[in-house]
Protein backbone atom coordinates (compact mmCIF):
# COMPACT_ATOMS: atom_id res chain seq x y z
CA UNK A 1 0.00 0.00 0.00
CA UNK A 2 1.14 3.34 -0.94
CA UNK A 3 1.79 6.83 1.56
CA UNK A 4 -1.59 7.63 2.49
CA UNK A 5 -2.20 11.18 0.76
CA UNK A 6 -2.95 13.21 3.52
CA UNK A 7 -4.98 12.96 6.71
CA UNK A 8 -8.67 13.95 7.45
CA UNK A 9 -10.36 13.99 11.22
CA UNK A 10 -13.69 12.91 10.41
CA UNK A 11 -15.93 13.88 13.35
CA UNK A 12 -19.49 12.71 13.41
CA UNK A 13 -22.18 14.32 15.56
CA UNK A 14 -25.34 13.31 16.05
CA UNK A 15 -28.16 14.24 13.42
CA UNK A 16 -29.81 11.43 11.82
CA UNK A 17 -27.79 12.59 8.76
CA UNK A 18 -24.76 10.58 10.46
CA UNK A 19 -25.21 7.89 8.16
CA UNK A 20 -23.93 9.78 5.35
CA UNK A 21 -20.80 10.61 7.18
CA UNK A 22 -20.22 6.69 6.32
CA UNK A 23 -20.16 7.33 2.84
CA UNK A 24 -17.68 10.86 3.00
CA UNK A 25 -15.33 8.57 4.59
CA UNK A 26 -15.04 5.44 1.91
CA UNK A 27 -14.81 8.37 -0.76
CA UNK A 28 -12.14 9.96 1.20
CA UNK A 29 -10.38 6.09 1.94
CA UNK A 30 -11.13 5.61 -1.54
CA UNK A 31 -9.41 8.68 -2.97
CA UNK A 32 -6.49 7.65 -0.82
CA UNK A 33 -6.46 9.37 2.39
CA UNK A 34 -6.35 8.21 5.61
CA UNK A 35 -9.40 8.72 7.54
CA UNK A 36 -9.65 9.52 11.52
CA UNK A 37 -12.84 9.19 12.23
CA UNK A 38 -14.10 10.89 15.77
CA UNK A 39 -17.54 10.90 16.98
CA UNK A 40 -19.66 12.53 19.79
CA UNK A 41 -21.86 10.50 21.87
CA UNK A 42 -24.70 11.39 20.50
CA UNK A 43 -23.54 10.37 17.29
CA UNK A 44 -23.10 7.01 18.39
CA UNK A 45 -26.77 6.58 19.09
CA UNK A 46 -27.29 6.88 14.95
CA UNK A 47 -24.47 5.08 13.47
CA UNK A 48 -22.51 2.39 15.03
CA UNK A 49 -18.50 2.97 15.78
CA UNK A 50 -18.20 -0.37 14.38
CA UNK A 51 -19.70 0.78 10.72
CA UNK A 52 -17.16 3.72 10.90
CA UNK A 53 -13.95 1.94 11.62
CA UNK A 54 -14.63 -0.60 9.55
CA UNK A 55 -14.47 1.77 6.57
CA UNK A 56 -11.78 3.60 8.01
CA UNK A 57 -9.63 0.76 9.21
CA UNK A 58 -9.05 2.62 12.31
CA UNK A 59 -10.71 2.80 15.91
CA UNK A 60 -13.35 5.65 16.37
CA UNK A 61 -12.24 8.37 19.20
CA UNK A 62 -15.20 9.07 21.48
CA UNK A 63 -13.94 10.09 24.52
CA UNK A 64 -11.13 13.03 25.53
CA UNK A 65 -10.33 11.27 29.15
CA UNK A 66 -10.08 7.78 26.92
CA UNK A 67 -7.73 5.69 30.03
CA UNK A 68 -5.85 3.94 26.86
CA UNK A 69 -4.44 6.65 25.37
CA UNK A 70 -1.31 8.25 26.91
CA UNK A 71 -1.84 12.26 26.53
CA UNK A 72 -3.82 14.50 24.98
CA UNK A 73 -6.15 12.61 22.54
CA UNK A 74 -7.44 15.95 20.82
CA UNK A 75 -4.17 17.67 20.65
CA UNK A 76 -2.43 14.42 19.03
CA UNK A 77 -5.16 14.11 16.39
CA UNK A 78 -5.39 17.95 15.88
CA UNK A 79 -1.22 17.38 14.94
CA UNK A 80 -1.97 15.04 12.51
CA UNK A 81 -4.96 15.72 10.45
CA UNK A 82 -4.34 18.45 7.74
CA UNK A 83 -7.86 18.96 7.55
CA UNK A 84 -10.73 18.37 10.79
CA UNK A 85 -14.22 17.76 8.56
CA UNK A 86 -17.39 17.75 11.20
CA UNK A 87 -19.88 15.49 8.82
CA UNK A 88 -22.93 16.43 9.87
CA UNK A 89 -22.80 18.90 12.71
CA UNK A 90 -26.02 19.92 14.28
CA UNK A 91 -27.37 23.12 15.66
CA UNK A 92 -25.19 22.36 18.75
CA UNK A 93 -22.02 21.76 17.56
CA UNK A 94 -22.11 25.10 15.72
CA UNK A 95 -22.99 27.44 18.24
CA UNK A 96 -20.25 24.99 20.79
CA UNK A 97 -17.70 25.90 17.54
CA UNK A 98 -19.10 29.45 17.63
CA UNK A 99 -18.68 30.22 21.31
CA UNK A 100 -14.54 28.52 21.18
CA UNK A 101 -15.39 26.33 23.53
CA UNK A 102 -13.76 22.81 23.94
CA UNK A 103 -16.05 20.92 25.97
CA UNK A 104 -15.81 17.27 23.86
CA UNK A 105 -13.31 15.75 21.68
CA UNK A 106 -14.50 17.00 18.32
CA UNK A 107 -14.80 20.22 19.89
CA UNK A 108 -11.43 19.95 21.25
CA UNK A 109 -9.75 19.19 18.20
CA UNK A 110 -11.88 21.20 16.43
CA UNK A 111 -10.63 24.59 18.26
CA UNK A 112 -6.82 22.22 18.20
CA UNK A 113 -6.67 21.85 14.40
CA UNK A 114 -3.64 23.11 12.81
CA UNK A 115 -5.71 23.59 9.47
CA UNK A 116 -9.24 23.99 7.87
CA UNK A 117 -12.08 23.00 9.76
CA UNK A 118 -14.67 22.05 7.41
CA UNK A 119 -18.50 21.86 9.08
CA UNK A 120 -21.28 20.31 6.77
CA UNK A 121 -24.71 21.54 8.77
CA UNK A 122 -27.69 19.19 9.19
CA UNK A 123 -30.61 19.82 11.03
CA UNK A 124 -34.50 20.87 10.93
CA UNK A 125 -35.24 23.82 8.64
CA UNK A 126 -36.21 25.98 11.79
CA UNK A 127 -33.47 25.05 13.66
CA UNK A 128 -31.11 26.17 10.87
CA UNK A 129 -32.88 29.36 10.03
CA UNK A 130 -33.40 30.29 13.67
CA UNK A 131 -31.85 33.44 14.31
CA UNK A 132 -29.33 32.16 17.45
CA UNK A 133 -28.06 29.59 14.49
CA UNK A 134 -27.72 32.03 12.16
CA UNK A 135 -26.02 34.17 14.61
CA UNK A 136 -23.64 31.59 15.24
CA UNK A 137 -23.14 30.61 11.60
CA UNK A 138 -22.29 34.66 11.23
CA UNK A 139 -19.72 34.47 13.81
CA UNK A 140 -17.80 31.75 12.55
CA UNK A 141 -17.83 33.25 9.00
CA UNK A 142 -16.52 36.32 10.64
CA UNK A 143 -13.33 34.47 12.40
CA UNK A 144 -12.50 32.80 8.94
CA UNK A 145 -11.47 29.76 10.61
CA UNK A 146 -14.28 27.46 9.05
CA UNK A 147 -15.80 26.63 5.84
CA UNK A 148 -19.60 25.85 5.35
CA UNK A 149 -20.63 23.30 3.03
CA UNK A 150 -23.92 23.61 2.82
CA UNK A 151 -26.85 23.07 4.17
CA UNK A 152 -29.06 22.72 0.96
CA UNK A 153 -33.07 23.19 0.31
CA UNK A 154 -34.59 19.65 0.42
CA UNK A 155 -36.40 17.15 2.75
CA UNK A 156 -34.91 16.56 5.88
CA UNK A 157 -35.34 13.30 8.29
CA UNK A 158 -38.98 14.97 9.63
CA UNK A 159 -40.13 14.76 5.96
CA UNK A 160 -40.49 18.62 6.20
CA UNK A 161 -39.02 20.80 3.37
CA UNK A 162 -36.08 23.33 3.14
CA UNK A 163 -32.83 24.53 4.25
CA UNK A 164 -31.50 22.75 6.34
CA UNK A 165 -30.39 19.69 4.56
CA UNK A 166 -26.78 18.11 4.78
CA UNK A 167 -25.14 18.42 1.48
CA UNK A 168 -24.20 15.22 -0.63
CA UNK A 169 -21.55 13.20 0.29
CA UNK A 170 -19.90 13.51 -2.67
CA UNK A 171 -19.93 17.43 -2.60
CA UNK A 172 -18.74 17.26 1.18
CA UNK A 173 -15.83 14.51 -0.32
CA UNK A 174 -14.91 17.13 -3.02
CA UNK A 175 -14.75 20.37 -0.30
CA UNK A 176 -12.34 18.52 1.29
CA UNK A 177 -10.14 17.63 -1.55
CA UNK A 178 -10.02 21.32 -2.38
CA UNK A 179 -8.99 22.04 1.42
CA UNK A 180 -6.31 19.14 1.11
CA UNK A 181 -5.26 20.99 -1.98
CA UNK A 182 -4.23 24.15 -0.33
CA UNK A 183 -6.84 25.63 -2.04
CA UNK A 184 -9.16 26.50 1.30
CA UNK A 185 -9.69 29.65 -1.11
CA UNK A 186 -11.86 28.63 -3.88
CA UNK A 187 -11.18 32.23 -5.25
CA UNK A 188 -7.08 31.92 -4.77
CA UNK A 189 -5.56 33.93 -7.64
CA UNK A 190 -8.68 35.51 -8.41
CA UNK A 191 -8.97 39.41 -8.77
CA UNK A 192 -12.42 40.87 -7.70
CA UNK A 193 -13.45 43.87 -7.45
CA UNK A 194 -16.72 44.71 -5.15
CA UNK A 195 -18.78 47.86 -4.74
CA UNK A 196 -20.63 49.12 -1.55
CA UNK A 197 -22.44 51.27 0.31
CA UNK A 198 -24.57 54.55 -1.36
CA UNK A 199 -23.71 57.49 -3.56
CA UNK A 200 -23.77 60.91 -2.34
CA UNK A 201 -24.84 63.51 -5.04
CA UNK A 202 -23.82 66.75 -3.98
CA UNK A 203 -26.52 69.57 -4.07
CA UNK A 204 -24.00 72.49 -2.84
CA UNK A 205 -21.01 71.98 -0.45
CA UNK A 206 -22.95 70.73 2.31
CA UNK A 207 -26.26 68.79 1.14
CA UNK A 208 -26.43 66.06 -0.92
CA UNK A 209 -28.77 63.58 -2.58
CA UNK A 210 -28.27 60.06 -1.49
CA UNK A 211 -29.82 56.69 -0.46
CA UNK A 212 -30.46 54.58 2.49
CA UNK A 213 -27.46 51.77 1.76
CA UNK A 214 -25.63 50.83 4.99
CA UNK A 215 -22.92 48.96 2.75
CA UNK A 216 -23.02 45.72 5.14
CA UNK A 217 -23.80 43.60 2.00
CA UNK A 218 -21.03 44.57 -0.50
CA UNK A 219 -18.48 44.76 3.14
CA UNK A 220 -19.54 40.90 3.61
CA UNK A 221 -18.99 40.13 -0.30
CA UNK A 222 -15.52 42.05 -0.01
CA UNK A 223 -15.01 40.40 3.62
CA UNK A 224 -15.87 36.65 2.16
CA UNK A 225 -14.09 37.10 -0.81
CA UNK A 226 -10.64 37.72 0.77
CA UNK A 227 -11.39 35.10 3.14
CA UNK A 228 -11.88 32.43 0.23
CA UNK A 229 -8.16 33.89 -1.13
CA UNK A 230 -9.39 36.35 -3.45
CA UNK A 231 -7.50 39.70 -4.26
CA UNK A 232 -10.24 42.24 -3.66
CA UNK A 233 -10.88 45.76 -4.02
CA UNK A 234 -13.28 47.27 -2.53
CA UNK A 235 -14.74 50.72 -3.63
CA UNK A 236 -16.92 51.75 -0.49
CA UNK A 237 -19.47 55.02 -0.99
CA UNK A 238 -19.77 57.23 2.05
CA UNK A 239 -20.37 54.46 4.94
CA UNK A 240 -19.63 53.81 8.49
CA UNK A 241 -17.91 50.63 8.36
CA UNK A 242 -14.44 49.05 9.05
CA UNK A 243 -12.19 48.08 5.76
CA UNK A 244 -12.50 43.98 6.57
CA UNK A 245 -9.23 41.90 6.94
CA UNK A 246 -7.64 41.66 3.79
CA UNK A 247 -9.09 43.67 1.46
CA UNK A 248 -7.79 47.38 -0.33
CA UNK A 249 -9.96 50.00 0.26
CA UNK A 250 -11.31 53.13 -2.28
CA UNK A 251 -13.32 55.65 -0.60
CA UNK A 252 -16.11 57.63 -3.38
CA UNK A 253 -18.47 59.72 -2.55
CA UNK A 254 -20.34 60.46 -5.91
CA UNK A 255 -21.20 57.74 -9.10
CA UNK A 256 -18.70 60.27 -11.22
CA UNK A 257 -16.37 59.03 -8.59
CA UNK A 258 -17.46 55.10 -8.69
CA UNK A 259 -17.46 55.15 -12.20
CA UNK A 260 -13.85 56.57 -12.25
CA UNK A 261 -12.45 54.17 -10.23
CA UNK A 262 -13.65 51.42 -11.98
CA UNK A 263 -12.51 52.44 -14.71
CA UNK A 264 -8.44 52.43 -13.20
CA UNK A 265 -9.21 49.12 -11.81
CA UNK A 266 -10.63 47.64 -14.70
CA UNK A 267 -8.98 49.34 -17.50
CA UNK A 268 -10.06 49.73 -20.95
CA UNK A 269 -10.76 46.47 -22.13
CA UNK A 270 -12.24 45.74 -18.85
CA UNK A 271 -10.03 43.07 -17.70
CA UNK A 272 -8.44 44.02 -14.34
CA UNK A 273 -10.77 41.97 -12.43
CA UNK A 274 -12.10 38.39 -12.74
CA UNK A 275 -14.89 39.77 -10.80
CA UNK A 276 -17.29 42.66 -10.78
CA UNK A 277 -19.28 42.53 -7.66
CA UNK A 278 -21.76 46.00 -7.64
CA UNK A 279 -23.25 46.03 -4.23
CA UNK A 280 -23.31 49.93 -4.01
CA UNK A 281 -26.73 51.43 -4.73
CA UNK A 282 -25.90 53.97 -6.74
CA UNK A 283 -27.62 56.96 -7.14
CA UNK A 284 -29.80 57.01 -10.47
CA UNK A 285 -29.50 60.79 -10.45
CA UNK A 286 -27.86 63.56 -9.54
CA UNK A 287 -28.57 67.55 -8.83
CA UNK A 288 -27.91 68.53 -12.49
CA UNK A 289 -25.45 71.31 -11.26
CA UNK A 290 -23.95 71.60 -7.84
CA UNK A 291 -24.14 75.12 -6.51
CA UNK A 292 -20.44 76.17 -5.81
CA UNK A 293 -21.59 77.75 -2.08
CA UNK A 294 -23.85 76.71 0.17
CA UNK A 295 -27.41 77.62 -0.83
CA UNK A 296 -28.52 80.21 1.98
CA UNK A 297 -32.63 79.74 3.23
CA UNK A 298 -33.77 83.56 3.29
CA UNK A 299 -32.01 83.90 -0.76
CA UNK A 300 -35.72 83.96 -1.89
CA UNK A 301 -38.05 80.69 -3.20
CA UNK A 302 -36.92 77.91 -2.26
CA UNK A 303 -34.62 76.84 -5.20
CA UNK A 304 -35.64 73.86 -7.45
CA UNK A 305 -33.07 70.73 -7.84
CA UNK A 306 -33.34 70.09 -11.44
CA UNK A 307 -31.88 66.38 -11.93
CA UNK A 308 -29.58 64.97 -14.12
CA UNK A 309 -29.34 61.00 -15.18
CA UNK A 310 -26.22 58.99 -13.80
CA UNK A 311 -24.35 56.66 -16.00
CA UNK A 312 -25.24 53.24 -15.63
CA UNK A 313 -21.84 51.83 -14.37
CA UNK A 314 -22.41 48.24 -14.60
CA UNK A 315 -24.46 48.18 -17.83
CA UNK A 316 -21.85 50.69 -19.16
CA UNK A 317 -18.86 47.92 -17.96
CA UNK A 318 -20.89 45.18 -19.78
CA UNK A 319 -21.38 47.00 -22.70
CA UNK A 320 -17.43 47.67 -22.92
CA UNK A 321 -16.31 43.93 -22.09
CA UNK A 322 -15.52 41.74 -25.18
CA UNK A 323 -15.08 38.46 -23.53
CA UNK A 324 -16.48 36.47 -20.62
CA UNK A 325 -14.78 38.88 -17.90
CA UNK A 326 -15.41 39.95 -15.86
CA UNK A 327 -18.25 38.45 -14.43
CA UNK A 328 -20.63 40.95 -13.62
CA UNK A 329 -22.99 40.46 -10.34
CA UNK A 330 -25.48 43.12 -10.45
CA UNK A 331 -28.09 43.57 -7.31
CA UNK A 332 -31.70 44.39 -7.99
CA UNK A 333 -33.32 46.16 -4.94
CA UNK A 334 -37.42 45.84 -5.52
CA UNK A 335 -40.44 46.46 -4.05
CA UNK A 336 -43.34 44.08 -4.37
CA UNK A 337 -44.19 40.21 -3.71
CA UNK A 338 -41.51 38.04 -4.24
CA UNK A 339 -42.74 36.88 -7.77
CA UNK A 340 -42.36 40.48 -9.09
CA UNK A 341 -39.16 41.30 -7.51
CA UNK A 342 -37.88 37.76 -9.46
CA UNK A 343 -39.78 39.57 -12.53
CA UNK A 344 -37.81 43.13 -12.32
CA UNK A 345 -34.43 40.99 -11.39
CA UNK A 346 -34.63 38.84 -14.66
CA UNK A 347 -35.66 41.87 -17.02
CA UNK A 348 -32.68 42.88 -14.93
CA UNK A 349 -30.26 40.55 -16.30
CA UNK A 350 -31.13 40.75 -19.89
CA UNK A 351 -31.33 44.49 -19.93
CA UNK A 352 -27.39 44.95 -18.21
CA UNK A 353 -25.87 42.23 -20.04
CA UNK A 354 -24.75 40.97 -16.40
CA UNK A 355 -24.06 36.83 -15.60
CA UNK A 356 -26.40 37.52 -12.21
CA UNK A 357 -28.67 39.40 -10.59
CA UNK A 358 -28.91 39.30 -6.80
CA UNK A 359 -32.63 39.95 -6.08
CA UNK A 360 -34.08 41.29 -2.76
CA UNK A 361 -36.79 43.07 -1.58
CA UNK A 362 -35.65 46.45 -0.02
CA UNK A 363 -37.75 46.56 3.19
CA UNK A 364 -36.09 43.30 4.03
CA UNK A 365 -32.49 44.70 3.37
CA UNK A 366 -31.90 48.15 3.85
CA UNK A 367 -29.83 49.07 6.74
CA UNK A 368 -30.34 45.16 7.88
CA UNK A 369 -27.81 42.82 9.19
CA UNK A 370 -29.76 40.38 7.29
CA UNK A 371 -31.32 39.63 3.89
CA UNK A 372 -33.67 37.41 2.12
CA UNK A 373 -32.29 37.03 -1.60
CA UNK A 374 -32.21 35.10 -4.68
CA UNK A 375 -29.90 34.76 -7.19
CA UNK A 376 -31.35 35.05 -10.59
CA UNK A 377 -29.16 33.99 -13.91
CA UNK A 378 -29.63 33.05 -17.59
CA UNK A 379 -31.19 29.81 -16.46
CA UNK A 380 -33.92 31.65 -14.11
CA UNK A 381 -33.84 32.48 -10.12
CA UNK A 382 -32.94 29.97 -7.37
CA UNK A 383 -34.88 29.76 -4.19
CA UNK A 384 -34.81 33.16 -1.90
CA UNK A 385 -32.20 32.20 0.72
CA UNK A 386 -32.55 34.13 4.19
CA UNK A 387 -29.84 34.82 6.30
CA UNK A 388 -27.14 37.20 7.71
CA UNK A 389 -25.37 38.60 4.88
CA UNK A 390 -22.45 37.31 5.79
CA UNK A 391 -24.01 34.09 5.23
CA UNK A 392 -25.64 34.83 2.02
CA UNK A 393 -22.62 36.55 0.98
CA UNK A 394 -20.87 33.14 0.86
CA UNK A 395 -23.60 31.55 -1.36
CA UNK A 396 -23.30 34.53 -3.82
CA UNK A 397 -19.51 33.97 -3.95
CA UNK A 398 -20.17 29.95 -4.56
CA UNK A 399 -21.73 31.24 -8.07
CA UNK A 400 -19.07 33.80 -8.83
CA UNK A 401 -16.29 30.88 -8.12
CA UNK A 402 -18.35 28.38 -10.22
CA UNK A 403 -19.20 31.13 -13.20
CA UNK A 404 -15.27 31.36 -12.68
CA UNK A 405 -14.80 27.80 -13.43
CA UNK A 406 -12.78 27.52 -9.77
N1 LIG B 1 -26.08 50.40 -10.81
C1 LIG B 1 -25.05 50.93 -11.53
N2 LIG B 1 -25.09 52.23 -11.93
C2 LIG B 1 -26.15 52.99 -11.65
C3 LIG B 1 -27.23 52.46 -10.94
C4 LIG B 1 -27.16 51.15 -10.53
O1 LIG B 1 -24.08 50.22 -11.81
N3 LIG B 1 -26.17 54.24 -12.05
C5 LIG B 1 -26.02 49.00 -10.40
C6 LIG B 1 -26.13 48.81 -8.91
O2 LIG B 1 -24.86 48.75 -8.28
C7 LIG B 1 -26.86 47.50 -8.80
C8 LIG B 1 -27.79 47.52 -9.99
O3 LIG B 1 -27.14 48.33 -10.94
O4 LIG B 1 -25.98 46.40 -8.92
C9 LIG B 1 -29.11 48.07 -9.63
O5 LIG B 1 -29.80 48.34 -10.77
P1 LIG B 1 -30.67 49.64 -10.91
O6 LIG B 1 -31.05 49.73 -12.34
O7 LIG B 1 -30.10 50.80 -10.25
O8 LIG B 1 -31.84 49.26 -10.05
P2 LIG B 1 -32.93 50.26 -9.68
O9 LIG B 1 -32.38 51.60 -9.38
O10 LIG B 1 -33.67 49.59 -8.61
O11 LIG B 1 -33.64 50.30 -11.08
P3 LIG B 1 -35.10 50.77 -11.33
O12 LIG B 1 -35.11 52.16 -10.81
O13 LIG B 1 -35.20 50.63 -12.80
O14 LIG B 1 -35.92 49.78 -10.56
Amino acid sequence: MSEHRHVVALAVTGSVAAYKAVEVARLLVKAGHRVLPLMTSSATRFVGPVTLSGICGQPVATDMWDPTYPGELHVAIADRADVVAIVPATADLIARLAQGRADDLVTATALCAKGPVLVAPAMHPRMWSHPATQRNVADLAKLGRVRMVGPVVGPVASGDVGMGRMEEPSAIAGAIEELLRGTAGDLTGKRIVVTAGPTFEPIDPVRFLGNRSSGKMGFSLAARAAARGAEVILVAGPVALATPAGVERRDVETAEQMRATLAGLLGPDQTGADALVMAAAVADFRPASASATKIKKDAGEPPPIGLARNPDLIAEIAGKRSGKRPILVAFALETGADEQVIAYATKKLAHKKVDLIVANAAHESLGRDENRVALVDGVGASPFLAGDKDVLADRILDRVASLLGS
